[in-house]
């Protein structure tokens, strides 16, 4: 029998869940959870790369811990735990660092667009993605489930990895990127150009879908999402469909049927009938996660021992990485 595969991921615990984070991470992760080794991360060090309040992130983590439970990850087959309660990763960081040259970190895209809404922008903005290489390579990952976003992040792991390895021997393993066929970038409701994100969501209502959406939310954000003059209602990369072709990609991530069955299935509608059928299967995605989410919000007891037994068997899965790493440069 082949050992099982490694997978590591993480989502920040700002803002609020959207669409976009379910179909172009969770709901992978939840789907492939039988096969192999998952390690799953609340990514709170990350998130104070940009001011947040405390009082907000001390729920916002709670929160992050009941959502993907309630999207379906089983405590039985993966680890979920949260980033600062394990100090390997921190610890990681500033060795990695120490390899890293800065201009590697000066390239990276999210960094240059997050620096330039800034005034004043944080050593962590910048350190951003060598924590994140640390999270990844302290498990000696083989696999990270992602949306499209965070390719440059992964590469950048890679190289990190690499040039460590070269410099002080076979320490980490390098880790593959998996993006999902369907909907690894979705888009703004609001404004088809951007990704949907939960920054401009928290200013825009009208920009993403809310995994906590009521109905009556989901359906006053559809209704109301940018589409184009025309009726064709087909998959299409051109500039002018992108708003259609980003209610078609949501439906078809929901639903798994294939973009010829999609596109017979609307073939003479109307885009009314689009949103309002596209409201539909998100509003029927949701109901269940958010029934399980306010059971388990209920026992905040129980959900904190989930959090604390993971990060205990995380920070155990991490020392030995963490050790060799320590060793190989040289400390005593
Ligand atoms: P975060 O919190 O921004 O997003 C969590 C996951 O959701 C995906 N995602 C999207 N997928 C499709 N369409 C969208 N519009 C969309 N928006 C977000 C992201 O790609 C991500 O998979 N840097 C990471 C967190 C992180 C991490 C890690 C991830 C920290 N350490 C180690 C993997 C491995 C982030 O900010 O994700």
């Amino acid at each position: 029998m082949t050992a099982r595969k490694i997978v590591f991921s993480g989502i920040q615990p700002t803002g609020d869940f959207h669409l976009g984070n379910y179909i172009g991470a969770v709901k992978r992760w939840v789907a492939d959870q039988a096969l192999h080794d998952n390690i799953f991360c609340i990514v709170d060090l990350h998130a104070i790369t940009l001011y947040q309040d405390p009082n907000v992130l001390r729920a916002k983590i709670r929160q992050a811990a009941g959502v993907l439970l309630a999207c379906g990850i089983d405590p039985q087959k993966s680890l979920l735990f949260v980033q600062s309660q394990v100090s390997a990763h921190p610890e990681l960081t500033w060795l990695l660092n120490c390899v890293t040259p800065i201009g590697w970190l000066e390239r990276m895209t999210q960094y240059k667009d997050k620096a330039a809404k800034q005034e004043s922008v944080s050593t962590g903005l910048l350190d951003y993605p060598v924590l994140m290489a640390s999270d990844i390579l302290l498990y000696q990952t083989d696999y990270v489930p992602v949306g499209e976003d965070q390719k440059q992040h992964i590469e950048l792991t890679r190289d990190i990895a690499q040039r460590f390895n070269n410099l002080y021997g076979e320490t980490f393993a390098l880790p593959e990127g998996i993006f999902p066929k369907v909907g690894a970038r979705i888009m703004g409701l609001d404004d088809p150009t951007v990704k949907m994100s939960k920054s401009i969501a928290t200013d825009q209502k009208h920009h993403a879908v809310g995994l906590l959406d009521s109905p009556d939310q989901v359906w006053s954000v559809l209704k109301r999402a940018t589409t184009d003059s025309g009726k064709e209602i087909v998959f299409s990369d051109a500039p002018s469909k992108a708003g259609v072709n980003n209610l078609l990609t949501i439906y078809q991530a929901l639903t798994d049927q294939t973009q010829i069955e999609i596109e017979k299935h609307f073939e003479g509608k109307l885009y009314g009938a689009l949103k309002r059928e596209v409201a539909d299967v998100i509003i029927e995605t949701l109901a269940p996660i958010q029934t399980r989410y306010n059971e388990l919000m209920q026992d905040a007891r129980a959900l904190d021992a989930i959090l604390q037994s993971s990060a205990e068997q995380a920070a155990a899965r991490a020392a030995p990485t963490l050790r060799k790493a320590k060793e190989h440069m040289g400390f005593v």
